[in-house]
């Protein structure tokens, strides 16, 4: 399998929702709250200044096989959501009715990240998902490290991820770039591992 990476930020439009379809296959919150909240989220995510990224597209047939998103400033992406409020209203209300508990874990997030602060000088890899057809081959390892590589370049001095207990595979890709673990919590549902590493 040969691929090339390229910045999220110059993804051409058509391919975004590729970018959201991949996605829904991460266990995390906002893939729970479905496909509209995912494409909506990534559509502020390439027009924001201070998050970057990275799509894997094959050299063979150039399909989109995975995505890697960081940012000094992970709320700040989580609540442009809510900015347009018609919007939100209307599909925030889908969620309570079809998935209620996906909202009950929203708003349990949405204090827990209230209450963390942000280190100057630090990014957060806020995702990296890899299409289930390319996986155990090296590229989400390669989508995180290019965010390592790009975040030093910036001059960004450490790294943060929080990687769910049971996410093996996830684990194993953090690890082997470096990242230790710091402490496990809980976030509602979720029970995580928080993770660092030196740019
Ligand atoms: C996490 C994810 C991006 C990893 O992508 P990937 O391309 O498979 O990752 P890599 O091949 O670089 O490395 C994965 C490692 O986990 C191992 N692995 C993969 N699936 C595994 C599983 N189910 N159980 C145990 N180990 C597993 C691989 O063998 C590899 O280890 P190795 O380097 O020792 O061989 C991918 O599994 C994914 O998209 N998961 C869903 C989204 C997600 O959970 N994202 C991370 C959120 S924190």
């Amino acid at each position: 399998m040969t691929y090339k990476l390229h910045p999220l930020q110059s993804i051409p439009a058509e391919l975004l929702p590729r970018i959201a379809e991949i996605h829904l296959g991460d266990a995390g919150l906002l893939s729970k709250l479905g496909y509209s909240f995912v494409l909506r989220y990534f559509e502020n995510a390439i027009q924001d200044k201070q998050a970057f990224g990275f799509y894997a597209q094959s050299e063979e047939t150039a399909e989109v096989m995975g995505f890697s998103l960081a940012s000094p400033e992970p709320s700040s992406l989580t609540s442009k959501l809510t900015e347009d409020k018609a919007w939100f209203i209307r599909n925030i209300f889908k969620v309570i009715f079809t998935r209620p508990w996906a909202f009950l874990q929203m708003v349990i997030s949405s204090i827990t990240i209230r209450g963390q602060m942000y280190e100057p000088n630090t990014i957060e890899c806020v995702y990296f998902t890899v299409d289930p057809k390319f996986r155990g081959q090296g590229l989400g390892r390669a989508l995180q490290k290019a965010l390592m590589d790009e975040g030093r370049k910036r001059g960004y001095k450490k790294i943060y991820a929080s990687v769910e207990t049971w996410n093996t595979a996830s684990l194993k890709a953090t690890q082997a770039n470096g990242f230790k673990i710091i402490k496990t919590f809980r976030e509602g549902l979720y029970h995580r591992h928080r993770l660092e590493s030196e740019l």
